[in-house]
């Protein structure tokens, strides 16, 4: 079976001390939790404080991107090895934003998903269609497309796929369950056919306005094995509610 796994994406948010602060009230909310894995993926200047913290609970540290040389003249960007370095096990990769906004293409991520599993990092690795491509009846190829060029050359151990529809995120618009469980269960065919039985292990998390509100009914349906989570992370209790789903 697959283990469910909620994950912090904290973007650019939090301090050091705003990091620390939520980690004081967030670890006392969760620390029997040994069902489900708790990632976060705080900002890069508080990764060394939160892996400090979260020695000895059951939550795990992530980093939100990934450059895929491993060390070198790239003024600004951070190596794998500095990742594991800081104890994060986690990266996330091919995020939306990082895909709009700083021009990550497929290539590019195909070639940070090998460099982090080398490393032996867990890659999150996000795919997801935009409104546009939604209307226009484009979602599945744009799905298939994101896997199979990002995944190419990569076996199925430490992957996790986080389903995002670029329409969902910070938007309150949250897929309904049918369409959230239609694309999850098209990406675990497409997995199949890269990986065979291994595909049913897998993890697939859905990412998009997930609430406390709407995690139960989420993670319910068959192939959604987890959460990716932007706003409702922010704040301990919350979090916690999202990581103590109801079965
Ligand atoms: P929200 O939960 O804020 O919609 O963000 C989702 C997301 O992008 C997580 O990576």
């Amino acid at each position: 079976m697959r283990k469910p796994l909620i994950a912090a994406n904290w973007k650019m948010n939090k301090t050091v001390g705003e990091a620390e602060a939520f980690l004081h009230d967030f670890i006392p909310l969760v620390k029997e939790v040994r069902d489900t894995d708790i990632v976060i993926a705080p900002p890069f200047t508080a990764l060394s404080a939160v892996a400090s913290r979260i020695k000895e609970t059951p939550v795990q540290l992530a980093a939100q991107n990934m450059f895929y040389e491993e060390k070198g003249a790239y003024t600004g960007e951070i190596a794998p090895g500095m990742l594991t370095d800081l104890c994060c096990t986690y990266a996330i990769l091919g995020h939306s934003e990082r895909r709009q906004y700083f021009g990550e293409t497929d290539e590019i991520l195909n070639r940070k998903v090998k460099v982090a599993r080398s490393y032996g990092l867990t890659v999150i690795f996000c795919i997801g269609e935009s409104l546009e491509e939604r209307e226009a009846g484009q979602t599945f190829s744009v799905l298939q497309r994101e896997v199979q060029e990002g995944l190419k050359g990569v076996g199925p151990e430490g992957i996790v796929i986080a389903y995002e529809p670029i329409w969902a995120i910070g938007t309150g618009k949250t897929a309904t369950t049918g369409q959230a469980q239609e694309a999850h269960r098209f990406i675990r065919e497409k997995l199949s056919a890269l990986y065979g039985d291994a595909a049913s292990s897998i993890r697939i998390l859905y990412g998009g306005s997930v609430t406390p509100e709407n995690i139960d009914a989420l993670m319910k349906c068959a192939d959604i094995d987890g959460a990716l989570v932007g706003g409702a992370s922010l704040k301990p209790d919350s979090f916690a509610r999202l990581v103590n789903f109801t079965r």
